[in-house]
């Protein structure tokens, strides 16, 4: 089968098995079986056994075509095989929207409604990603800060007058100190996030005084 070669068939046991193949091992005997009966027996046993022969052969020509369905044995594109183009203007699924820089991100809207769910991840998140640097509660003095500029107070009333989209630019693009925090967090990771911290605002002020 050329145009299979090099794959694996999913079963060679069943090929092993097929009809052709066992008609192929029991066709030889039978006609040894009736050569020897023929010429023991006569002209009239001869001309029998060559019809027999003859329809034999014939019925293993017919049985020469694959008779498997299933979908493997078919001309087929195997993934890896090509590279797939890209229809124009096509965005792959999961995509982000492409922003220059934290400037660029703070008209958009925050699109992750509050819910338990959002903030429970946001909150999750912001215990690992955030509150080395910012404090567990957010209002600054984590661990990190001792050595690093000091992360701000995120209640602070200049951080509570930003818009979401600024805080997930932030999140997104980093700070003048601030690292980017994009890295293993998907575009709705960082939304939670933004829900925690007007989560945390809302619980009231901190105690650093400026961002
Ligand atoms: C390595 C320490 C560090 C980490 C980690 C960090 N931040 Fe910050 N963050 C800072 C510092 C320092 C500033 C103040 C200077 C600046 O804006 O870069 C800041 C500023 C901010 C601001 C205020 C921006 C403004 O201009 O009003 C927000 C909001 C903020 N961080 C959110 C977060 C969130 C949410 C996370 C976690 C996903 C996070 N930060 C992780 C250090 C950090």
């Amino acid at each position: 089968m050329p145009a299979f070669a090099g794959q694996t068939p999913p079963s060679a046991a069943r090929r092993a098995s097929s009809p052709p193949a066992l008609l192929g091992r029991l066709v030889p005997r039978s006609v040894l079986g009736l050569a020897r009966l023929a010429t023991a027996r006569g002209h009239e046993l001869r001309s029998c056994a060559t019809l027999l022969v003859a329809s034999a052969l014939a019925v293993a020509a017919g049985c020469h075509r694959d008779w498997r369905t299933d979908m493997w044995y078919q001309p087929a594109v195997r993934s890896g095989d090509a590279v797939r183009p890209q229809p124009p203007d096509s965005i792959p699924l999961g995509a982000e929207a492409s922003l220059a820089d934290r400037d660029e991100a703070e008209p958009l809207v925050n699109p992750v409604a509050v819910s338990p769910t959002s903030l429970e991840r946001g909150r999750a998140l912001f215990a690992s990603r955030c509150a080395p640097c910012h404090g567990a509660e957010g209002h600054g003095g984590g661990p990190v800060s001792r050595l690093f500029p000091p992360a701000p107070d995120l209640a602070y009333f200049a951080v509570k007058a930003r818009s979401d989209g600024y805080l997930w630019g932030t999140i997104t693009f980093g700070g003048k100190a601030m690292p980017s925090q994009r890295e293993g967090l998907t575009v709705s990771d960082r939304w939670d996030l933004v829900n925690h911290v007007r989560h945390l605002q809302s619980r009231g002020a901190g105690r650093s005084p400026s961002p």
